[in-house]
Formats: C-alpha cells, sequence, structure tokens
C-alpha cells in the first residue's frame, strides 16, 4: 500500500511538472484527485486493511493527497499569472499610435450671425421671442397697415398657403401664408404684452421672387420692437448704431436715409459701406458705396392701436434686418446663394 502510494505521488509530480495550460491541469486533477481517481480508490480500501497496517497507511495517504492539492493550487496560481501576462501581451494597446480624428460639426454661419446679434441686442436690454412662419394675412399684411391692393404688397410677393382658419376664433376667416416678413410679430407680442416692450425676433421669412446673388426666396431676418413712453427716432438710431459698431468695428459706417414702409412713420433705410470698394462704388454695391441691410422706423400710431396700445401714451421704433447680408459684409462673401446649397468647403470656413 505504502509503495503504491509513494509510486503515485512520484509520478503525479512528474506530470505536473510538464503541464503548461488550466484545462490540462484540470485533466490532471481529475486523474489524481478526483473521486474516480487511484487516490480516492487506495483512501477507500483503507477499511479494510488490518488496523496495525491501517494508521500508518492512512497518514501516509492523507499526506499524498494533502501535498498533492497543495501542489495543485500552487501550480493553478502560476499558470493564471502566465495566462493573464500572455492576455496583457496579446491585447496590448499601443498608446503612442495617433488616435483616429473625430469630424467635428458647427452652427451654420447664418445661426451663428444670428446668435451674435441677439446677444448684443439682450446686452442692450432686449429679449428674444420668436413666432410662426405661418401666419394669417391679417398680421403680415393688415395689421400693418398692408390692405388689400395696397401697392407695398407688390415688393412682397407672397407664398400663400392653401388654409383658411379663423383669426383667434374672430373675425370671420381669412387666408393664410408664409410670412414675408418678422414684422406680424409686432402686433402679436403687442396684443398680449404691456409696455415697456423690448424684443428683438430672429426667423426665416419667405417670398416669391427670382434668385440671384443678393436675393433668395428663403432669408432670414431679425426684428426689432421697443415701445414705452417718450421712445423717439434717436433711440432708434442710437440703438443700430451701436449694434453696427458692436458687431462690424468702429471703422465701418452706418446710414440712415428716408424710406418708406407703411407700418413706420417716419421711415428709414439701415446701410452699411460697402465691404468691396469702401464706398467709392463697385458693381456689387451698384455704384453706390452702400449696401442696404434692413428698414426701421417709428412704429405707426394705427399699427400701436392694432396691438393695443395707446398711441397718445405711447411711442415705439421697429427695425426689420435681413440677416444674410450681413455675414456677406462682413466677410466679403459675394453671392448670398453659397449660405444654402451645402457645399462643405464653403461652410468649414465659418
Ligand atoms: C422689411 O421686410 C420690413 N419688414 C423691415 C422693417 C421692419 C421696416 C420694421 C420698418 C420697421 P424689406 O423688404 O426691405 O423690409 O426687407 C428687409 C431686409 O431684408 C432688406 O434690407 C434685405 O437686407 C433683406 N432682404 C429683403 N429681400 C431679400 C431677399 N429676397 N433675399 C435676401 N435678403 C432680403
Amino acid at each position: 500500500m505504502q509503495e503504491k502510494l509513494n509510486g503515485l505521488k512520484e509520478s503525479a509530480l512528474k506530470e505536473l511538472e510538464s503541464i503548461n495550460s488550466l484545462p490540462e491541469l484540470e485533466g490532471w486533477r481529475v486523474r489524481y484527485l478526483g473521486r474516480r481517481s487511484e487516490l480516492t480508490a487506495l483512501l477507500r480500501g483503507l477499511a479494510s486493511l488490518p488496523i496495525e497496517e491501517r494508521r500508518a497507511a492512512g497518514l501516509l495517504a492523507n499526506e499524498v493527497k494533502t501535498s498533492l492539492e497543495g501542489k495543485l493550487t500552487a501550480k493553478e496560481q502560476i499558470l493564471h499569472e502566465l495566462e493573464l501576462e500572455r492576455l496583457a501581451q496579446k491585447e496590448a494597446i499601443d498608446i503612442t499610435l495617433p488616435g483616429r480624428q473625430m469630424p467635428q460639426g458647427r452652427l451654420h454661419p447664418v445661426t451663428q450671425t444670428i446668435n451674435e446679434m441677439c446677444d448684443i441686442f439682450v446686452s442692450l436690454g432686449f429679449q428674444v421671442v420668436e413666432g410662426p412662419e405661418v401666419e394669417w394675412e391679417y398680421y403680415n399684411f393688415e395689421a400693418l397697415n398692408i390692405p388689400k391692393e395696397h401697392p407695398a404688397r407688390d415688393n412682397m410677393s407672397t407664398f400663400w398657403v392653401d388654409l383658411v382658419l379663423p383669426v383667434n376664433g374672430k373675425d370671420g376667416e381669412r387666408p393664410m401664408l408664409l410670412r414675408t416678413h418678422t414684422s406680424p410679430m409686432q402686433v402679436r407680442f403687442m396684443e398680449k404684452n404691456r409696455p415697456p416692450i423690448r424684443i428683438v425676433v430672429p426667423g426665416k421669412v419667405y417670398r416669391y421672387e427670382a434668385t440671384n446673388a443678393t436675393h433668395l426666396p428663403m432669408f432670414q431676418q431679425v426684428e426689432g420692437l421697443a415701445v414705452d413712453r417718450g421712445v423717439s427716432l434717436a433711440d432708434l438710431k442710437g440703438a443700430l448704431s451701436e449694434f453696427v459698431r458692436r458687431f462690424f468695428g468702429t471703422e465701418r459706417r452706418a446710414r440712415f436715409r428716408c424710406d418708406y414702409f407703411p407700418f413706420v412713420e417716419p421711415g428709414v433705410e439701415l446701410a452699411i459701406d460697402c465691404f468691396v470698394c469702401h464706398g467709392s462704388g463697385c458693381s456689387l454695391c451698384k455704384g453706390s458705396g452702400w449696401i442696404e441691410i434692413g428698414g426701421a422706423g417709428m412704429v405707426h400710431p394705427d399699427v400701436l392701436r392694432h396691438g393695443g396700445v395707446d398711441p397718445d401714451e405711447y411711442t415705439g421704433f421697429a427695425f426689420g434686418l435681413g440677416i444674410e447680408r450681413i455675414p456677406m459684409l462682413r466677410y466679403g462673401i459675394d453671392d448670398i446663394r453659397h449660405f444654402y446649397n451645402n457645399d462643405l468647403r464653403f461652410l468649414r470656413q465659418f
């Protein structure tokens, strides 16, 4: 019996030395320490030995078992560490390799301009609000002193919408359109808010007209409206001059000239010296030296009345600036269509 146990231990240890993987080690464990192993059979057979042999054989058998178990644990640990090392080498990440560059998006130059313009007006005390692009004829024209057949409608050729809905649930039914300017928000806002009012309204507007280097059928405007006691034309000039100074820098010149819009009295046109010829006259500014960027004026008393504001108590100024023409002036872009062609070579420059 003792001989058998010693022989068993010897061959088990010899075999263990040549084992190099965890699955092989498991096979070894089953063979030498498993339920059907020779050692287990010998341990079971101890009971049949004469009592004087049983004690010594039992001691030796247990010692062999404990020793094999100890060797198994030690080998298991070694193989585990080797396996981890192997994995670490195989799956190592070379942190010196250059990374793959992620494409980076950015805001569209027109959106950037709107944000920058709104920031300037917010710092002057204005609040930013938005209005609907599908508008009632009433707010777009009639509330702004432009009744049917008024010649001013010819300047704003209209996309009509095939929908007829009641205006605020009253006043019968009236046609709808894609707003031709952001000015309808003047009366909309006054209807719901009391003076003092100071708002800017950025947004898309639509006109049924031919496209060229300075005109699009869809473009964007920023409307401004300030209504309070004692608001004057000097306040309008001050606000717009400050905007031009902050946006374009002190070297650019702004010009205010009389103009006519049915919803302001008096009305003015705001222009900036041409970015190409700096005022001497070129083909872009059609020889005038100036590029018009918007209209403005003192809110007409009728428009104040339509908004529910008493013109004997309050006065106001309003302006509407074409947005695309502003980055055109600033960056020297000679064709407005570049903004909406989705050519990344153009857009990536901003
Ligand atoms: C208006 O739209 C008035 N609502 C502005 C206004 C507001 C006047 C408040 C008085 C008080 P106008 O049609 O001129 O005005 O347009 C304003 C600006 O929009 C123009 O100066 C120009 O910069 C821009 N604009 C006009 N038509 C186009 C177009 N087809 N494409 C690109 N920009 C345009």
